[in-house]
């Protein structure tokens, strides 16, 4: 296994970039996720009445996504460090008439404001490789202290297992160690699936798609052990 390129920010540091770019990633980025999106809510297999939460919500296309999943009569939690992504996610929710359905918190992935044993399911996108290893392992802890114990979780994510060889990921590499000020994103491929498997959650599923072709993205469905 190639060791994961670590950042030398932190997160607060990538936390304001994405702060500063939300309208620029809502503009660029999202368009280029839909499809992949869809494809992970599908395997969510999301029942009517389940209470969701998704951390890292961003712009809140996902959020979106998940209220029409579960029916008019639930809520859904997104949360995001980012006063700017989260400010847009209310407003898409407003614009959607979905925000009587959709609370949006402004809080850290590393210590979650919720309850334990509080979610059906937990929905993580383009958000967990943006953490150091250590408060990688932290994120998905919170992830599985919230989720009840017959509950699912999904992130959608780059697996590095298995794509060592890839192009992209030797890109990503490159970018991530070479070009300076590319860290301040945060993304980078990871070894996702071990790093649940390590937090005690058991892979059921994993599919790897690409995004325009060439960005690959896989797609995990976890349950805790
Ligand atoms: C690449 S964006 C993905 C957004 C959204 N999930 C999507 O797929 O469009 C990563 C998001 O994670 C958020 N984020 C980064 N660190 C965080 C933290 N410690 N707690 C909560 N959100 C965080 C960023 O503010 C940003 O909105």
């Amino acid at each position: 296994m190639t060791p994961l390129p670590e950042p030398d920010v932190s997160n607060e540091t990538v936390v304001e970039t994405y702060n500063r770019l939300a309208a620029l990633y809502d503009w660029f980025i999202t368009p280029l996720q839909a499809g992949t999106r869809q494809r992970a809510l599908d395997l969510l297999a999301i029942e009517r009445g389940e209470h969701v939460v998704e951390v890292g919500c961003g712009p809140g296309h996902a959020l979106v996504a998940l209220a029409d999943r579960v029916g008019p009569d639930e809520d859904i939690v997104g949360l995001d460090a980012a006063a700017n992504m989260a400010g847009r996610a209310r407003r898409r929710a407003v614009r959607e008439g979905v925000n009587h359905q959709i609370e949006i918190c402004l809080g850290d992935a590393r210590s979650l404001p919720f309850r334990e044993n509080v979610a059906d399911v937990a929905f993580i996108e383009d958000t967990l490789e943006l953490f150091a290893e250590d408060e990688m392992t932290t994120v998905v802890g919170e992830l599985k202290r919230i989720l009840r114990p017959d509950g699912r979780l999904c992130v959608v994510t780059m697996e590095r297992a298995g794509a060592e060889d890839d192009l992209f990921v030797r890109a990503y590499d490159w970018l991530f160690e070479r070009v300076p000020g590319y860290e301040r994103f945060g993304c980078r491929p990871i070894y996702a699936s071990r790093t649940l498997e390590e937090a005690g959650f058991e892979v059921e599923r994993r599919e790897r798609l690409h995004r325009a072709w060439v960005w690959p993205v896989e797609i995990l469905i976890a349950r805790p052990m």
